[in-house]
């Protein structure tokens, strides 16, 4: 039996927790993201995620992925900066970038790990020791996620709090469980799934909850099926991960993440239409929603 807080998120409880931006301020104090993305055939995981990071308010943006991927993926991504990797046969980052991108990680306010990785032993290798070795919080999504259900033990091995977002099926292979099972447990099996490991859990989906270690659930009730598509949890993770990298605690940036991209989504349906609206499309509602509450 867990005994659990719930809240229901609104607007107000994310504006009231959304950091104000001071005039005598600069960009680090927002926040340095370190977002470990991509691989040949997943540059649009790498993009997007990285896009909606910078949307979110992100001081600075370093996108880590391929060097093959580095120059066509900057063509949009004017405001990010790089960091190259080596890649392996397979096209994905290989585990013997682990040296430079700790490097790099001790220089940051939180990590992104995940979107559009691939799963090869070699990725899952950089992969763990990035999630055992790094010192600043950490989003693990998609691949990242996949990755640790292989060995579920390095979650406890992490030194920082870390951010898991699942859809179903992640779940599904993170617990052992299967999809039907979660979806008629989700309140409960989410919930131990999060003290048990000590994460912030974002169980994705219709009526998506976040969960916190402590025992904290946040229901949110915003969104639609328009994001049932590719993209759109990449635009979630690093909406989430620019809150966590200025400053947030773990499930409150989650939270807020989980709250604005299902509003935006909400807002860009009744312009665009659930059937044409793109994951990109939703930045353009989210920095609305912005200027109109900010
Ligand atoms: N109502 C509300 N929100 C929804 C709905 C819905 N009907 N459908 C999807 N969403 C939201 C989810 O809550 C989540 O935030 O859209 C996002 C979808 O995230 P993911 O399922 O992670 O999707 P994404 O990663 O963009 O694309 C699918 O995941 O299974 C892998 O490899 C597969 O590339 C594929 C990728
Ligand atoms: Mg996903």
């Amino acid at each position: 039996e867990v005994s659990l807080s719930h809240v229901h998120l609104t607007k107000e409880f994310v504006f009231s927790h959304l950091k104000k931006r001071p005039p005598n301020s600069h960009k680090g104090t927002y926040g340095r993201l370190l977002n470990l993305c991509g691989s040949v055939g997943m540059c649009g995981a790498a993009i997007m995620s990285a896009l909606s990071a910078l949307r979110c308010g992100t001081g600075l943006v370093t996108l880590g992925t391929v060097g093959e991927l580095t120059i066509p993926v900057s063509v949009r991504l004017t405001e990010s900066l790089f960091l190259p990797l080596c890649q392996n046969a397979d096209g994905r980052i290989s585990a013997q970038n682990l040296p430079i991108v700790l490097e790099r990680l001790s220089k940051s306010d939180a990590c992104l790990i995940g979107c559009g990785l691939g799963l090869d032993e070699d990725t899952v290798e950089l992969t763990r020791g990035v999630i055992i070795k790094a010192d600043c919080p950490m989003v693990v999504d998609a691949d990242g996620i996949n990755a640790l259900a292989k060995d579920i033990d390095i979650i406890k091995k992490a030194k920082a709090p870390l951010i898991l977002t699942p859809h179903p099926g992640e779940m599904s292979r993170l617990c052992g469980r299967s999809v039907s099972e979660i979806a008629a447990n989700r309140m409960e099996i989410g919930a131990a799934f999060a003290k048990e490991y000590g994460v912030t859990l974002v169980l994705k989906g219709h009526n998506t909850l976040v969960f916190s270690p402590e025992g904290k659930v946040y229901i949110n009730t915003t969104g639609n099926p328009g994001l049932s598509k590719g993209g759109s949890g990449d635009i979630l993770a690093g909406m989430i991960a620019s809150f966590l990298a200025q400053g947030l605690p773990a499930d409150v940036a989650a939270a807020c993440g989980v709250f604005l991209h299902g509003y935006a989504a909400d807002r860009c349906a009744a312009r665009l239409s659930q059937y044409a609206m793109l994951p990109t499309d939703i930045l353009n509602d989210l920095a609305a929603i912005f200027a109109e509450n900010g």
